[in-house]
């Protein structure tokens, strides 16, 4: 598949060097241009990755978000409409800013991601542990692979859980966006590296 990073840090590259890896083509862009991030192309290594504008990241079949939370909404919702998006960012309130509706769990993050991008279908993944793990995780055998949760609709999920079994890693459904609290950042599986039993041990506990 095509997809495209707005956002091309720690969660841009990791990410698409894993699913690179497993054949997809990759455009990354941020805020500064393709010749901002010719030494990162460089750095990944892997021809399946090119540089390119937002706008060339948002054409593509789905989008990442892996930009900091609190410069949402310097990304325009129209380029997204119609598209797959996967919303990897996590709302940090020291961070972010001190935000009472993300606080006191008025709206799940990834809920208000969605109603922003409001006409693209948005699933959330990729957000519950630091990425400089992936690489090594992904590598683990069958019965030790890592779970990682997502939360959308359904139908818009299949496609994220098969690029997450593409790059080593088991889906864990944890339902919709509107109840994603419980695998957001200060959620208590936050930072959690387990199976899928694990997991969902820990989102009962
Ligand atoms: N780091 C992790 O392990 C991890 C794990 C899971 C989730 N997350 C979440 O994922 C998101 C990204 O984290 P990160 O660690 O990758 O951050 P990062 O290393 O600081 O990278 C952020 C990237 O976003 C770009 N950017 C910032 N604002 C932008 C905008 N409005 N439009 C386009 N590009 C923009 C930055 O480049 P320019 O400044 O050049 O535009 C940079 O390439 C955050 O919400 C974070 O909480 C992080």
């Amino acid at each position: 598949m095509n997809i495209g990073f707005i956002g091309s840090g720690h969660v841009g590259q990791a990410l698409a060097s894993l699913f690179a890896q497993a054949g997809h083509s990759i455009v990354l862009s941020n805020r500064h241009g393709v010749t901002n991030l010719q030494d990162v192309i460089a750095r990944l290594g892997n021809s399946n990755i090119k540089a390119g504008t937002i706008e060339d990241a948002a054409a593509q079949e789905i989008v990442v978000l892996a930009f900091p939370f609190n410069t949402l909404s310097q990304v325009q919702p129209e380029l997204l409409e119609g598209k797959l998006v996967i919303d990897a960012t996590n709302y940090f309130p020291k961070r972010d800013g001190d935000l009472p509706k993300f606080i006191d769990h008025k709206i799940a993050t990834s809920q208000y991601v969605a109603n922003y991008f409001t006409g693209s279908r948005v699933v959330k993944a990729f957000n519950s542990f630091g990425v400089v793990d992936l690489p090594q995780l992904s590598a683990l055998p069958a019965a030790k692979k890592i779970a990682l949760p997502i939360a959308g609709a359904a139908n818009d999920k299949t496609i994220v859980k098969n690029l997450i079994i593409a790059i080593g890693f088991v889906p864990y459904d944890a339902g919709e966006l509107k109840d994603s609290f419980k695998i957001q950042a200060d959620s208590n599986i936050f930072g959690f590296e387990g199976t899928r039993p694990e997991l969902i041990a820990k989102l009962k506990g």
